[in-house]
């Protein structure tokens, strides 16, 4: 097919953005990614506050679009489509997108499709490293948690996901209890090098049933008690006391991650696929602990192991604008789509998954 320029706009939790992609001859080509966080709005809350978040991406929405286009040397004409996350997300963030979106497209006569985000991160090893389907994925992030077959651009078979708190959020609730600044996971990270992870059994929770639905809550809650434990004991913390917590907890959120990694890669049944491919996507990606087990679970099954740069790990607007070439190139241009959606999952014949994380509702 001819090549295909796309803006892709993203704001469905704490970052506001804006990509340009092309595909052209086979190749994908990320021409600009905008990314504004919103870590310092939302620092005095210990939280994203979901009013802040819409009201921040309304203002800085369209900058992000205009730096995007001029990073990219490319005016509105010289697109040939638009594509925005139209959920799973905080609603107010979704809905500013869209309606810059709705309006762009009105004001050009581009086609513009709407997006699921997790989509956009489930198809990101595509942009990335060209995998082809199906390959096993794990979307791992502060709101997300869950292994996925990606099948086709419109084709997600959900294999298990947490049933509570997604293992970054878990990282940052550690992080607050332990006075850590957020956002926590790359300072547990920290700490947790110089720890010892045996001097803490904390438990490995939903290993003993089978499957590979996940739950991070209860971990969190097993290291407030060995905290309180010790304050109780020695009145306070020490460096050593808060390094050790944060080794035992990375200890345990890894061999969850990895186990469950392994009973997916056999339900996906590699050994009927002539390449098999294993991706992990999201902000815990980061964890140099996580990763080096999931890479050791793949190569010990002989499956490749995927993990986009982090930049496309993490909440961005390449992988909207990548998924809606994709989707437009599948013809899969669709009105419902444009609907701002709290919920969306990916596999609507997976059982829904209950609660509602610190960045809007589980999937
Ligand atoms: O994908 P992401 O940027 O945003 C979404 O959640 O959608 O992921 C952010 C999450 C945060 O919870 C953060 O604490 C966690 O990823 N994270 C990490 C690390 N770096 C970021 N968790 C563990 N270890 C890390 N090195
Ligand atoms: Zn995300």
């Amino acid at each position: 097919m001819d090549a295909l320029t796309f803006l892709g706009i993203e704001s469905s939790c704490d970052d506001s953005a804006a990509a340009v992609v092309r595909h052209a001859g086979g190749r994908a080509e990320i021409l600009s990614s905008v990314v504004q966080g919103q870590v310092a709005l939302h620092a005095a809350f210990g939280g994203v506050v979901p009013e802040i978040a819409a009201r921040a991406h309304a203002e800085r929405l369209d900058h992000c679009v205009e730096q995007a286009l001029d990073e990219a040397g490319l005016t509105l004409r010289q697109l040939d489509g638009i594509a925005v996350t139209a959920g799973p997300g905080l609603i107010g963030g979704v809905l500013s997108g869209v309606m810059l979106a709705r309006g762009l497209a009105a004001g050009t006569g581009l086609p513009l499709m709407g997006v699921n985000h997790l989509a956009g991160h489930a198809l990101t090893p595509r942009l990335t490293d060209g995998l082809a389907f199906p390959y096993l994925m794990l979307l791992v992030s502060g709101g997300h948690c869950q292994f996925l077959i990606a099948r086709g651009v419109d084709d997600f078979r959900r294999l298990g996901s947490t049933i509570d708190d997604a293992p970054g959020e878990a990282f940052d609730k550690t992080a607050k209890l332990l006075g850590l600044p957020q956002p926590g996971g790359p300072m547990v990270e920290r700490e947790a090098t110089a720890g010892s992870a045996r001097r803490f059994a904390f438990p490995r929770p939903l290993l003993n049933v089978p499957g590979c639905d996940m739950s991070f809550s209860g971990l969190k809650t097993a290291l407030l008690r060995a905290r309180d434990a010790l304050i109780a004991d020695h009145g306070g913390l020490t460096r050593q006391d808060r390094r050790d917590l944060c080794a035992g907890f990375q200890a345990a959120v890894a061999d969850v991650l990895v186990e469950k990694t392994r009973r997916a890669l056999a339900i996906y049944a590699m050994d009927l696929l002539a390449d098999p491919a294993f991706a992990v996507a999201g902000g815990v990606a980061a964890n140099m602990a996580i990763r080096a087990g999931l890479q050791a679970v793949c190569a010990k099954a002989g499956v490749r192991f995927v993990a986009p740069p982090l930049a496309l790990c993490t909440d961005n607007a390449a992988m909207i604008a990548w998924a809606g070439i994709e989707r437009f190139r599948a013809g899969l241009l669709r009105i419902d789509d444009l609907v701002a959606r709290p919920r969306w999952p990916l596999d609507p014949s997976a059982p829904a998954m209950i609660g509602s994380g610190k960045k809007g509702a589980k999937a």
